[in-house]
């Protein structure tokens, strides 16, 4: 059990663990003491001193962000010294702020306009001065306005901690402020325009670039969600004004930094409306497609999937929900009759090592080990992992990273394994059990002859000595990975797509021809579900594509029928730490488009045979699976190699030609252009 420290703040008896510090320990009993620079979980910076508070028996105040709590302390936080230094450091920031509250976006939500406002300070007492620093503004994400910086660091900090380091302090003294390596672009500064930095800003220096006029905080209605757009399934938080998207934060706490988001999840909703955007049925006339009505385009559907039966395939992506994953399972094999549904998950996963994935967080893991996966920020690749993990290891995890090929994840590891994944688990397996750890027969005669070098005798002991280590494992190494947390630790198979294992937990797999041989092997019926990782038409009679965009697949299409995207509908899903989550409506869909399973329950009744909208309590049965982990032998699933980057890419096709994210492409290539 966590040891508790007994004191008092503000004459109220706290118990707060050992190690916290004031700020953390007075929020424990709603006390607020104010701060600029402190980020929870976050050592003190000591950058504003606007936390300081003063402690029984000390002569000077201390900063309350980094001094923590010890018995018998008696702290007090409004004392008239205190907040005569309050009202002085805010007066010397409000000499190099602009005092424009009526217009500035932040407005509302600006932690120094409170203070002000709790302080009563209406303008500054010093000559105001002006920096003149110029606007970043070359990109269509974050506006850098220098002239509003109050240099609490903490863009700099959460930049630094997530590891991709693109902002600092620049200069000396009064010329201090806050840049980029030779004060350049954040285009050109490794910036992968996250938006972090957005979130953490407490002032209006760092506001969406196109936040100006699209509305007061107060005026938003905020609806938490999950990004659908790749495997790391992030919670976002979303702000709708007149059903219109205004922006998408991680929904975190003022003064925390623990969440995450890519440019994809945060700026990537303009695709919502982009010129690609379906909101009427297509059907192909004289070899063109044409706008129809869907009571045409599903009469036409129904007939053909009642021609073909048995002869149609289902191919959808695994970042649908359960709900409309359950209800296409059920379309295709109670209604249309058919043994060929699957997802593209059977292009890099295998259905066993998701659904017998285990759940932990990576927050409470004190050792990370990464087998055959190579997360980037910088490519898109599962990059909320890869920032996940390396705040980890900031904070005081360890990461081993086991991997054939280079990966940049391994700057931050503290032992990096090359060479043959298996050799190197089977090697570790063997000295785990050479050091007395516990093993079941079958895993201890398989690994007997393995080979073992000073690395891995140095995982080995990296393991013994951790608390809780969690292995996560690309799932063509799941089996050899799960071998070891046989021994000691968790396990977790990371898939590319944000349902993967709920698809597989919900059986979503196919009971005839899997993906790739629907797609090669000539149907009678193709239907595509969601953004396909397809341009070019497969071997087919005919083609039905159910997207939210006109892809290149959807331009061969016979008939397109117009689906809602992740934020026009509801639904649950599951993401790769094992957690349900639930996906909200946050604002109408575009046109005549419709959800999924709205679309099969109605082509259901088209074809005289009803099913079932899946309920949440149904769901949450189906996503039952009792898993316990047995002995698998060492050994590497083959065909499951597609390039992460590249998949990610293309069943996020129509989301990177949106408005923004199309910048991004471009400039990321140029700078890999002109580095190269
Ligand atoms: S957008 Fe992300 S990478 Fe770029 S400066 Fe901000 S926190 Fe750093
Ligand atoms: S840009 Fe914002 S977060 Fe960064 S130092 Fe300035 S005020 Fe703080
Ligand atoms: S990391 Fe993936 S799930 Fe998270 S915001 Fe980015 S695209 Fe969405
Ligand atoms: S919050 Fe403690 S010094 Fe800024």
């Amino acid at each position: 059990m966590e040891k508790l420290v007994k004191l008092q703040i503000d004459g109220r008896e706290v118990h707060a663990p050992v190690g916290t510090n004031i700020i953390d320990a007075a929020y424990l009993v709603d006390i607020y003491i104010p701060n600029l620079c402190y980020l929870k979980g976050m050592k003190g910076f000591g950058a504003c001193r606007l936390c300081l508070v003063d402690i029984e028996g000390m002569k000077a105040p201390v900063i309350a962000c980094n001094t923590k709590v010890k018995e018998g302390m008696v702290v007090s936080t409004q004392t008239e010294r205190v907040r005569d230094i309050r009202r002085f450091v805010l007066d010397l920031i409000l000499a190099i702020h602009p005092l424009d509250c009526m217009t500035c976006t932040k407005a509302g939500i600006c932690k120094l306009q409170q203070y002000a406002y709790e302080y009563e300070l209406k303008d500054t007492s010093f000559t105001r001065k002006k920096m003149g620093y110029p606007i970043d503004e070359v990109n269509p994400f974050i506006r850098r306005d220098p002239l509003y910086c109050i240099l609490c660091g903490r863009c700099v900090r959460v930049c630094k901690e997530q590891g991709t380091k693109v902002l600092d302090f620049i200069g000396r003294g009064i010329n201090v402020e806050i840049g980029t390596a030779y004060n350049k672009p954040l285009r050109q500064s490794g910036c992968t325009f996250c938006g972090s930095c957005i979130d953490a800003c407490p002032v209006n220096a760092l506001p969406e670039a196109d936040r100006w006029r699209k509305g007061r905080e107060w005026e938003y209605e905020k609806t938490e969600s999950v990004c659908l757009l790749c495997g790391s399934g992030c919670n976002i938080l979303v702000s709708v004004k007149d059903g219109i998207i205004q922006k998408i934060s991680t929904g975190e706490k003022p003064g925390s930094a623990k969440k995450y988001i890519c440019a994809y999840g945060r700026f990537g909703y303009d695709y919502i409306d982009s010129k690609s955007r379906l909101t009427v049925p297509l059907k192909r006339v004289d070899g063109e497609l044409r706008e129809t009505t869907w009571k045409d385009a599903l009469s036409i559907v129904a007939e053909k999937l009642k021609d073909a039966g048995g002869k149609t395939g289902f191919i959808s992506i695994a970042g649908l929900s359960n709900e409309d994953a359950l209800t296409l399972k059920r379309f295709a094999k109670n209604v249309v009759k058919t043994k060929h549904f699957d997802t593209t998950m059977s292009l890099y996963a295998d259905a066993r090592s998701l659904r017998d994935s285990q759940s932990s967080l990576i927050t409470s893991s004190d050792l990370i080990v990464l087998v055959g996966l190579n997360p980037s920020q910088w490519d898109r690749v599962l990059p909320a992992l890869d920032a996940s993990i390396r705040k980890r290891v900031n904070r005081g995890g360890k990461l081993i990273v086991i991997n054939s090929s280079d990966t940049r994840i391994e700057e931050v590891a503290a032992l990096s394994l090359k060479g043959d994944e298996l050799s190197t688990l089977k090697g570790i397996a063997k000295v785990l059990i050479d050091r007395g750890l516990k093993a079941d027969i079958q895993l201890e005669s398989a690994v007997k002859d393995a080979e073992i070098t000073k690395d891995i005798e140095k995982a080995a002991k990296l393991i013994i000595e951790a608390n809780k280590p969690l292995i996560f494992t690309s799932p063509s190494l799941f089996e050899a990975s799960a071998n070891i947390t046989l021994i000691k630790g968790k396990v977790i198979a990371v898939g590319l797509e944000s349902n993967a294992r709920g698809i597989a937990l919900l059986g979503i797999t196919t009971e005839g021809k899997n993906y790739q041989e629907m797609v090669t092997d000539g149907m009678g019926v193709i239907y595509a579900i969601g953004e396909v990782p397809l341009s070019k038409r497969p071997d087919t009679d005919f083609l039905i594509v159910q997207n939210s965009h006109l892809t290149e697949l959807a331009n061969e299409a016979d008939i397109v029928l117009p689906s809602t995207t992740f934020l026009e509908a509801t639904g649950t899903m599951i993401d790769y730490l094992g957690r349900f989550k639930l996906l909200q409506k946050v604002i109408e869909p575009q046109g005549t488009s419709k959800n999924h399973r709205d679309i099969f329950i109605t082509l259901s009744k088209i074809l005289k045979s009803p099913i079932k909208r899946p309920t949440e309590a149904e769901i949450k049965k189906a996503l039952k699976v009792k898993k316990k982990l047995t002995f698998s032998p060492f050994v590497k699933k083959e065909g499951l190699d597609v390039s992460p980057k590249d998949f990610i890419e293309s069943i996020n096709d129509s989301i990177i030609k949106g408005r923004r994210l199309s910048w991004l492409k471009t400039a990321v290539e140029a700078v890999e252009v002109t580095a190269a």
